[in-house]
Parts: C-alpha cells; sequence; structure tokens
C-alpha cells in the first residue's frame, strides 16, 4: 500500500529530507486517499459558502489571469470537488482565464493526480477558459510568483508539521497524547510545549509565503482538523494504532528503538492556536492578514453515522482503518528500518488495528473537529 517513494538514509525517518520542510512523503497513492476521505471531503463542504464569499469578494481588477491555488490537494478528487465550487463563483465574474494550481509535496502520487484533473484526456473543469496545473513542493515554501494568486485555500493539510520539533517520543505516537478513555501513553509537557510551538511556527511560516504569493486584498481560506473543548481529531485513530504497533514492539517485530523514534507529525490545534500568528506582535506575520471569519466545528464522520445505523461492526472497522491507514502509512513505513518483508509487517500492523476495533469499538471513539479561518492579504 505504500506510495513507491524513494528512501533516502537518515537515522529516523529514512524518506524525508531535513530541508524539504515536510514530515511526511504524502498520503498512501493509487487512488486509496482519494477512496478513503470522505470524512475530509465532509468537513470541506461544511466551508463551501465561506469559499463563495471568498470568490465573490476577491478583488480581479490588473491582472492577466485570475489564479486560484489549492496547497496540500493529495490525489485531488477534494481539490476538484472544492475548485469546481470556486469557479462557479469566479467565472461569471470575468472574462478573463482562470489557472487552477494543485500543490502537494514532490513525492505525492500525481498521476493520480493528473488523472483526476484530465479524466478522458479533457480538462475536468469542462471550461476553455479554466488551464490546471500542479506544483511539487511544501506549502510550508514560496511556490508561486509574487502577487500572482488571487485565492489561496489549503483543506486538512497544515496539521502536519514542516520538521519534526523532538527527536524521539518513547510514550506515545502523536503530539497531543492519548484519549482520556484509552489512556495507553504520555507524552511530556516539555514535548507537548515543543509541538505547540511548532505548530504556531508553521502557521507563522505558511502565512509568511502566502503572503508574498497573494494579491493585495487576495483571500485566503484555511481549514483544517484540530480540537475543540470536547472534541480532539486525534483521540481513537492513534489509540488504536499505538495499541496495534506495540503489539508488534512485544514480539520484537517492530523494533523499540524505532517505536521511541516513531511519531506521526500531526498537531490538533485549537482555532486560537490557528490565528495567533495572524495577530500576535511576536510573530513576523502580525499584521499582514485581516480575519474575516473563523469557525470550529465537528465533521459528521460516515462510517461512524453508518455504524449507528446498521450496526456492522466488521465494516465500522475496516471502515475506521483504512480512513487513517490513507494518512499515517507512509510516516509508519518511513518509521521502519529496511527490514525484509516491511510491507507485510505494514499490513498486520493496520490488520491488528482493524482487529482491536472489532474486539472493543468502546475503547476508540473518533470524531473530527475541524477549525477554519478566512484571510484577506492587506494592501
Ligand atoms: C489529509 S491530506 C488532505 C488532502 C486534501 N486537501 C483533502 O482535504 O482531502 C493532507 C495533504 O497534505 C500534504 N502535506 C503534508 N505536509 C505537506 C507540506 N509540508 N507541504 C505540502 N503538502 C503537505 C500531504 O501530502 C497530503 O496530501
Amino acid at each position: 500500500m505504500t506510495d513507491g517513494a524513494s528512501e533516502h538514509p537518515s537515522p529516523h525517518n529514512p524518506a524525508i529530507d531535513p530541508d524539504s520542510h515536510a514530515t511526511t512523503s504524502g498520503m498512501t497513492g493509487h487512488g486509496f486517499y482519494d477512496a478513503n476521505s470522505t470524512t475530509q471531503w465532509n468537513a470541506i463542504e461544511a466551508v463551501l459558502p465561506t469559499l463563495d464569499l471568498a470568490a465573490k469578494t476577491v478583488p480581479l481588477e490588473n491582472a492577466q489571469v485570475i489564479t486560484l491555488a489549492d496547497y496540500g490537494c493529495s490525489e485531488g478528487r477534494n481539490s476538484v470537488a472544492v475548485t469546481e465550487r470556486a469557479l462557479t463563483t469566479l467565472l461569471p465574474r470575468t472574462s478573463l482565464p482562470i489557472q487552477t494550481v494543485h500543490s502537494d509535496l514532490p513525492t505525492n502520487d500525481f498521476s493520480t493526480l493528473f488523472l483526476n484533473l484530465r479524466p478522458h484526456g479533457q480538462s475536468v473543469f469542462g471550461n476553455e477558459r479554466v488551464f490546471s496545473s500542479a506544483v511539487g513542493g511544501s506549502m510550508y515554501d514560496q511556490l508561486r510568483p509574487d502577487r500572482s494568486v488571487h485565492l489561496a485555500m489549503t483543506f486538512n493539510a497544515i496539521g502536519f508539521l514542516s520538521t519534526r520539533p523532538v527527536e524521539s517520543l518513547p510514550g506515545y505516537i502523536q503530539p497531543n497524547g492519548p484519549s482520556k478513555i484509552r489512556n495507553n501513553g504520555y507524552v511530556s509537557g516539555e514535548s507537548g510545549h515543543a509541538f505547540a510551538l511548532q505548530a504556531k511556527q508553521d502557521v507563522e511560516a505558511f502565512l509568511k509565503v502566502r503572503a508574498k504569493e497573494l494579491v493585495p486584498g487576495g483571500k485566503l481560506l484555511v481549514l483544517v482538523f484540530g480540537a475543540t473543548e470536547d472534541v480532539c481529531t486525534s483521540d481513537g485513530i492513534y489509540d488504536v494504532l499505538n495499541d496495534a504497533v506495540l503489539s508488534f514492539v512485544e514480539t520484537g517485530e517492530f523494533p523499540k528503538e524505532a517505536y521511541d523514534h516513531y511519531y506521526q507529525p500531526v498537531y490538533m490545534r485549537r482555532l486560537s492556536e490557528l490565528t495567533e500568528p495572524v495577530v500576535a506582535p511576536q510573530f513576523e506575520t502580525a499584521g499582514l492578514f485581516d480575519i474575516e471569519d473563523t469557525n470550529e466545528y465537528e465533521v459528521a464522520v460516515p462510517f461512524v453515522e453508518q455504524f449507528k445505523k446498521d450496526g456492522n461492526l466488521s465494516a465500522y472497522a475496516s471502515a475506521y482503518t483504512d480512513f487513517f491507514r490513507a494518512f499515517t502509512e507512509t510516516v509508519l513505513a518511513n518509521a521502519l528500518p529496511a527490514i525484509p518483508d516491511k510491507d507485510k509487517l505494514l499490513d498486520r500492523i493496520y490488520a491488528r488495528a482493524e482487529e482491536l476495533l472489532r474486539a472493543n469499538p468502546d475503547l476508540y471513539p473518533f470524531r473530527y473537529a475541524a477549525i477554519e479561518m478566512l484571510l484577506t492579504r492587506k494592501d
């Protein structure tokens, strides 16, 4: 199931170059992410009215081409759908050509993305004024020329950290720590603080480069999984993955040293942690943008809703596992040393997770919280 990205030796994260401003090589490819990302689409669907507002109010004067860009587009199913929506407002507002830019890490499955952009060899957007392109690069770097982007968007992506702020996380596999229900590990206060700081610095780095790329008055819509007062999106998924991995640490098949250094480099932010770099004076990005809208909300999770309706535990465990496999597998694969039958071990880890979910679903409840902000680039 791994995406086949090449591996460069480095002690604890073989495929990731420290200069890449990335901590993953992407989602599981070959259509697997697309097939298992309806929950992420539900999060996007909730902000479509906000996207409409951005597309309606972004200034389109003094341009030769209107550009909209999506950062962290993955294989593109959700990226295409959300771009289609923005085009319904933008196209009637201008007679200029519109360029859509779909960007992700160089190791992303761009072949699937291109097929999504040009199914049957023609543009999926079906309009002769729309031209699409893909850009490989970290969203924490500048990827487009100065003042060239009108509408920038990112969905379910900025939670992936640009760098690993701590070398090892021996007590758990994700920075926010275990859920209260499962409580199967720990993250020290010092580590927790390092992740929270990194997450803010990542927003600062992202805003800094988008501020360069955007035209004055340009819009930036940021949506990401996170945490609210009572929901933390990491609960459940990382508890069951942690339990599954630990069962292979016990047998010695997953080396203990690799476990100590392995963690999924994603951080669940509160809304205030997302907006702080926009306003707080200690950040270089303070004052570059006006905040037009913010929101935090819970997203309906299709496999949870289905399970409530039909009680089909096997289907629930399978869909739940595929959901988190799609965004955790490459990091887990990169955390393992080059051992024989690594792919088989990965399969067995996810099969074990599915088994644990089937055996004890109440230990791993999953809820998805999303946080969002719409910004305008100041003159
Ligand atoms: C969960 S997927 C979201 C995909 C899509 N936007 C959606 O909402 O369905 C997160 C995406 O962010 C990308 N990503 C992670 N770190 C990144 C970085 N530093 N720069 C660009 N993309 C990154 C991953 O490769 C992945 O495709």
